[in-house]
């Protein structure tokens, strides 16, 4: 297993950290390449059940070199408390480390969040208010701090009061106590203590891993239809999940990347506004969201639910080139007499085959392919010649419209609840 990225093909939530704990069994590095604690990565194995949200999904192999790249944007708060977490439960993170060029999250963020969400009003766009957006805004307006950065009083000395002066304004006009530079900076202080040592360049230790020919999976997160370029804009995230997104994010050439999985649940989720067409408000929408337990993992919202988008999925292996695909949660449409597939949309009377930009897209109602349900079991199931062969011809027309061949179709939210082809 040489360089393989894995992304998401839908909304989000497709299980990527699922697929990355098992495939890190026998990764060498895991490198997470974008966004930031926005995610929320679910893993169950024998350490338990977690809730990742910005450690790699690869923690839990010791021998796995865990890194936070260089395009994601860290709190280190919230990154700390994930640490002690994991120790809690016995699983180690000496092997963690986070780019000196990632950008921080910093304690006015997840508070400008909150604030420009409210100055939305009605066309708010549901984000998950960690300070993902406020962040990186200011990556890109050249006055964001970096986590190396942490380790550099001259810098910090330089540049951390203007930015708090300039939140500050933000957050009296909006009526919300200012911050004080004194305690912001101790905690600066105090995170660059408790991290230190886990802060490097990255770019040395990646490469030489690219060279050695050892194997590097690099992890996304949320899905493509969330991009800040190609998803349903302005209702995305502020980076790149798609693959693209990988190579910027970790500083690795194109051409170094070997494999490109997509994750695709066998149906559609989302958390958070904007288009989300063939949206299921009925029984089996209710069904798919009680049996799939479709809960947010950062926030704990109610996720929306829909039959599989075999439109967005076709945009997604367009804009990834998907190599392989990995299925998850089949086991959960064991339980329907009929599953669907959207395979076009309706918009305006004609029948349209690709994603359109937003304001056409809220417009769009769902063509469906109807398929029968297997109504059996599908958990126990290990290899492709158990599941039942109704399920067996739906995951092949997914593999269609995902445009590459199926490795792997899961069954179950353990480890081991997968089934290889
Ligand atoms: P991620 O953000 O892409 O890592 O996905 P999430 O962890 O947010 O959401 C996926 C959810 O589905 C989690 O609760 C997983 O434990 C669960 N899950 C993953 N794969 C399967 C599967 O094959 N079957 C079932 N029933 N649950 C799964
Ligand atoms: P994982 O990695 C699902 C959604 C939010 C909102 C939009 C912007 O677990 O798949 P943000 O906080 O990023 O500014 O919010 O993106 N969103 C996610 N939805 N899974 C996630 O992560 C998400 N991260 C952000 O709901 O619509
Ligand atoms: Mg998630």
């Amino acid at each position: 297993m040489p360089v393989v990225a894995v992304v998401g093909a839908q909304w989000g939530d497709e299980g990527k950290g699922r697929v990355i704990d098992y495939l890190a069994q026998s990764a060498d590095m895991v490198l997470r390449f974008q966004g930031g604690d926005n995610a929320g990565h679910t893993v169950i194995n024998e350490h338990g059940t977690f809730k990742l949200h910005i450690v790699p999904s690869g923690i839990f192999n010791p021998n796995t070199t865990c890194l936070i790249g260089a395009g994601t944007v860290v709190n280190p708060a919230n990154l700390i408390q994930e640490l002690d977490a994991l120790e809690a439960a016995n699983v180690r993170t000496d092997n963690l480390y986070i780019s000196e060029r990632a950008h921080l999250i910093l304690p006015f963020h997840p508070l400008l969040d909150g604030l420009e969400e409210r100055d939305r009003r009605g066309a708010s766009i549901g984000t998950t208010k960690r300070g993902i957006g406020p962040a990186y805004a200011d990556k890109a307006a050249r006055r964001g701090l970096r986590v190396g950065d942490l380790l550099r009083p001259a810098v910090l000395e330089e540049r951390l009061e203007p930015l708090i002066l300039r939140a500050n304004r933000k957050l009296v006009d909006h009526e919300e106590a200012p911050l004080e530079y004194e305690v912001v900076r101790a905690q600066l202080l105090h995170w660059a203590d408790r991290l230190g040592d886990k802060i490097i360049d990255t770019l040395p230790l990646t490469h030489h891993t690219i060279r050695e020919g050892r194997s590097l999976l690099l992890e996304g997160q949320l899905g493509v239809m969330r991009d800040l370029d190609w998803g349903t804009y302005p209702y995305v995230t502020s980076s790149n999940p798609l693959v693209g997104g990988a190579c910027a994010g970790a500083g690795i050439p194109p051409t170094a990347i070997d494999e490109v999985i997509g994750v695709v649940k066998c149906y559609g989720t989302a958390v958070g506004a904007g288009p989300f067409p063939g949206e299921l408000r009925d029984e089996d929408g209710r069904r798919l969201r009680e049996i799939g337990h479709e809960y947010g993992a950062t926030t704990g919202r109610p996720r929306r639910c829909a039959w599989l988008d075999a439109v967005a999925l076709k945009h997604a292996a367009m804009l990834s080139g998907f190599t392989s695909l990995v299925v998850t949660k089949l086991d959960v449409l064991d339980h329907f007499d009929e599953v669907k597939i959207c395979v076009a949309y309706l918009i305006d009377g004609k029948v349209v085959h690709h994603v359109p930009d937003t304001p056409d897209l809220e417009r769009a109602s769902p063509v469906y392919e109807t398929w029968p349900g297997w109504r059996t079991p599908t958990t126990a199931c290990r290899t492709w010649s158990q599941l039942p062969a109704k399920a067996q011809r739906f995951l092949e027309r997914i593999a269609v419209f995902g445009e590459a061949p199926l490795k792997h179709v899961s069954v179950g939210a353990e480890r081991d609840a997968i089934i290889t082809l």
